[in-house]
């Protein structure tokens, strides 16, 4: 199959890449104290010099308390934390890539291992982590304004920093779809509701600061997902009507890419179709969109936290949607863990030289 379809240059706002792969959001929990290190640093510069065309960083707490789990996410907050992203994006700058960083509120999602304290109260739409019992208090309505704000304010720092896009999590049962999900949000106030486009008023918010701080040039990557690592069988849009509801309002709120996660890009969203979630968000709401899942690799990526490798597959399935434009871009995780040279080998045709995925890797930066 012809390679021209991803590599091809792509344009959003003030944004060119020059083809069409994402290196897909990965935490790594290698920045202690929240600070990314400069290892963090060549790490993300490594892929850009290796055609990545834009990097996603791993997702980056907001200034919340509680907003990462884990005190070697990195944050995005505070002089020193800010300082060192900057150092990233001057890496990532200096070899010619892109990079956007992934604002991130885990919400209800808590570190289970026994050393673990929360450094302050859990923020969540209805208390709970998972449909069922609450654990803690809602967030009131000047905490969720608060929060609203503190995604806004990290846009802005980013931009400021010198990033070339901002992309917010709103996917896998954190805190963004938290709200989205009936399972967790249950309020009977405005951020609740029974349908999916009242959900979303939560994160249309979050889109409308962070565009309010951004400016109308600068481009705002949203990342959703059907599936939750709560459940992974959940729907939050069982038909494309409902998927209309739930993704009209965040486009019409500034979202500019739609980030549609899938653990395999192949799966149909809906019966009678065989197009993807990014080829529905494409379809329902004219705005270009990000697949992933599973791209170059023969098992999805849950397993890899069982330990579970993967070998290299063909992209052939891949190149045929984009050669029709079903989606525009398309996000590679683990094959870019396995091998940081993964872009430049496909672009060169190198494909038997591909290096297989071997979880070992998840816990060093290479
Ligand atoms: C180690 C690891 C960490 C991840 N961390 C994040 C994250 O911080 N944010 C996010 O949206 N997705 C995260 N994901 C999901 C990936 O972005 C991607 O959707 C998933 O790995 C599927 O792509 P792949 O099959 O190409 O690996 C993570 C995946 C892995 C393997």
């Amino acid at each position: 199959m012809s390679l021209a379809s991803l590599f091809r240059p792509f344009t959003c706002k003030t944004m060119t890449i020059p083809n069409r792969i994402v290196m897909a959001p990965m935490t790594r929990s290698q920045s202690p104290g929240g600070v990314a290190t400069d290892a963090v640093a060549s790490y993300y510069a490594r892929r850009a010099a290796a055609d990545v065309g834009l990097i996603v960083t791993e997702g980056t707490g907001v200034d919340r308390p509680v907003s990462v789990n884990d005190a070697n996410v990195p944050r995005f907050h505070g002089d020193q934390s800010l300082a060192a992203w900057k150092k990233v994006v001057d890496a990532v700058h200096a070899e010619g890539g892109k990079i956007a960083p992934q604002l991130w509120h885990v919400g209800s999602v808590r570190n289970m291992a026994p050393d673990w304290k929360a450094p302050g109260r859990i923020d969540s739409p209805s208390g709970m982590s998972r449909p069922g019992k609450a654990f803690t208090d809602p967030l009131t309505d000047e905490e969720v304004a608060d929060v609203i704000t503190a995604f806004g304010r990290a846009a802005g720092e980013a931009k400021d920093v010198g990033f070339d896009a901002v992309e917010l999590h709103g996917a896998h049962g954190y805190l963004i779809d938290q709200f989205f999900w009936e399972g967790t949000n249950v309020r009977d106030d405005r951020w609740g509701g029974s349908t999916i486009a009242e959900r979303s008023r939560f994160a249309a918010e979050v889109v409308k600061a962070v565009r309010a701080a951004v400016g109308e040039d600068f481009p705002v990557i949203l990342r959703l997902s059907q599936w939750k690592q709560q459940d992974y069988e959940v729907k939050l849009a069982r038909t494309p009507e409902e998927m209309s509801s739930w993704l009209t309002p965040l486009s019409d709120a500034g979202v500019d890419i739609f980030h549609c996660s899938q653990r395999r890009f192949w799966e149909p969203e809906f019966e009678g179709s065989n197009m993807n979630f990014a080829g529905w968000s494409k379809k329902l709401t004219g705005k270009p969109s990000i697949t992933v899942g599973s791209v170059g690799l023969n098992s999805e990526f849950t397993a890899s936290f069982r330990g579970e490798g993967s070998k290299p597959a063909s992209l052939d399935d891949l190149l045929a949607r984009l050669e029709t434009d079903e989606f525009d871009m398309v996000a590679v995780g683990r094959a870019l863990l396995a091998d940081p040279l993964w872009a430049k080998k496909v672009k060169e045709g190198r494909t038997e030289e591909l290096a297989d995925f071997d979880a070992r890797t998840l816990a060093v930066l290479t």
